[in-house]
């Protein structure tokens, strides 16, 4: 794979800025099987569950919310077969959702028997717009709630010593949730559940619904970040939705104010506009020379994999995915890349212009890269037709041959294959 640049050059001396990047990946934990899940039309199956399941853990990441057992029985069925088929990876760790109620609490655990290392993810309604419309509780009565049921969960736990436990508490929009409602129940039920640094709790701060600018919700997640009693016994974690088509911003600003970790789903599936997208996150990182830890050396078989399983297609534009991401429709973008390319050393940092990364890194190939339609110029066209078919043509037969091929562009008004240009130019000079 390429090298990347940090972060672009400034050109400036006394630079002070930027005065926070991202130096390491975050924990990635990826809820495709729970949050995106249940926005599907038609929620996954056990052998769908299990198929996805295998391509996040070949993605490498180490924390999988498989879902919500004690509300789906296919959910419960998914996680008894993890467990008893043997189908979890030493170095991977499940996770599943209850909600703060007594009967799912225990459900929750049931599903969860025999498990080797386990994550159980409880959360419950915090936000006034909750706590005054939909449940009628001050926020007292919500700290006693979820402190009520961490209780419960550290009982349960006791009572299942052959499993490695993580705890894991949510307040339900975090980003609706008044800073110091939201500090005072987490502190509460970090109380019940003693975290030390050892043996960490996971406090994770979710944007349920995206409500402001991604600096603000880095703001709210810095306010906790530094003011939570157990801050070195807790991993922070962040999980935001994209309603307002900001989410990789907020997690990334998140990352710098202090989260830990970061929950989403590949391709940013999940409830309503989706969850963060946790593709775009890493390879953002990736293309700043940060590696994230996971691999999409062959992203089209992930993308295929989702797309299959969910049954929900992948945008053309999707960055590093979508088809048309490593395209130059525009002859001077296409005239750019061919240069870039030819430059471009194979120890040297990546500098092709147009293209953010190498599409080798995640195994799309260069012949994608540049297409002929009417608008391209004669840089895209020699382009093809070298890399293509070895044929190196002179300035002056590229500038003549260009005319030909914007005739044929023109009158058809469509886009011209490196196979028909090839036809085309044997037509005009090769063809006696
Ligand atoms: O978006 C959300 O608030 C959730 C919680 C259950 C963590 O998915
Ligand atoms: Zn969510």
């Amino acid at each position: 794979s390429r090298k990347y640049r940090a972060f672009p050059p400034v050109g400036l001396k006394d630079r002070t800025w930027p005065d926070r990047v991202i130096t390491r990946p975050p924990v990635w934990m990826s809820t495709d099987l729970r949050d995106g899940n249940q926005a599907l039309f038609e929620p996954m199956n056990v052998a769908t569950k299990m198929r996805l399941f295998e391509t996040i853990v070949r993605v490498g990441v180490k924390e999988i919310e498989v879902g919500f057992p004690s509300a789906s029985q296919i959910d419960y069925d998914f996680v008894r077969k993890l467990i008893e088929e043997d189908r979890i990876p030493e170095d991977v760790t499940i996770e599943v959702l209850t909600q703060a109620r007594e009967d799912l609490i225990a459900r929750t655990f049931e599903s969860l028997r025999g498990a080797r290392r386990a994550i159980v993810h409880m959360y419950n309604a915090t936000a006034p717009a909750f706590r005054r419309i939909v449940f009628n509780m001050t926020p007292d009565q919500v700290r006693e709630l979820a402190v009520r049921n961490a209780r419960l969960i550290k009982e349960h736990a006791a009572r299942q010593p052959e499993t490695e436990w993580v705890f894991q508490y949510s307040p339900e929009v975090f980003s609706g949730t008044e800073l110091p409602v939201a500090k005072d129940v987490v502190d509460a039920v970090m109380d019940v559940w003693q975290p030390t640094p050892e043996r960490k709790a996971i406090v994770n701060l979710p944007a349920t619904v995206e409500m402001s600018t991604p600096n603000i919700y880095a703001d709210q997640v810095e306010w906790m970040h530094r003011h939570l009693k157990r801050r070195d016994s807790i991993v922070l974690s962040v999980h935001p939705h994209n309603d307002r088509g900001t989410a990789v911003a907020a997690a990334e600003l998140a990352v710098m104010a202090g989260a830990d970790r970061v929950e989403g789903c590949l391709f940013g599936n999940g409830e309503r506009t989706g969850n963060v997208d946790l593709v775009t996150l890493a390879l953002n990182l990736y293309s700043q020379g940060v590696h994230p830890g996971l691999d999409f050396s062959d992203i089209n078989a992930v993308a295929r994999t989702v797309e299959e399983c969910t049954q929900l297609p992948i945008h053309p534009r999707h960055p590093y995915v979508g088809d048309l991401v490593f395209t130059a429709f525009s002859g001077s973008h296409q005239d750019a890349i061919r240069k870039g390319m030819a430059a471009q050393r194979a120890d040297a940092y990546w500098e092709v212009p147009y293209l953010p990364i190498d599409p080798a890194d995640v195994g799309r190939t260069y012949d994608s890269i540049v297409r002929v339609n009417s608008q391209s110029g004669k840089g895209g066209i020699a382009f093809l037709l070298e890399t293509g078919y070895g044929l190196v043509m002179p300035r002056r037969l590229q500038v003549e041959f260009s005319a030909a091929v914007q005739r044929v562009a023109d009158a058809t008004g469509t886009e011209l294959s490196a196979q028909a240009l090839w036809e085309l130019f044997s037509e005009e000079y090769l063809v006696p």
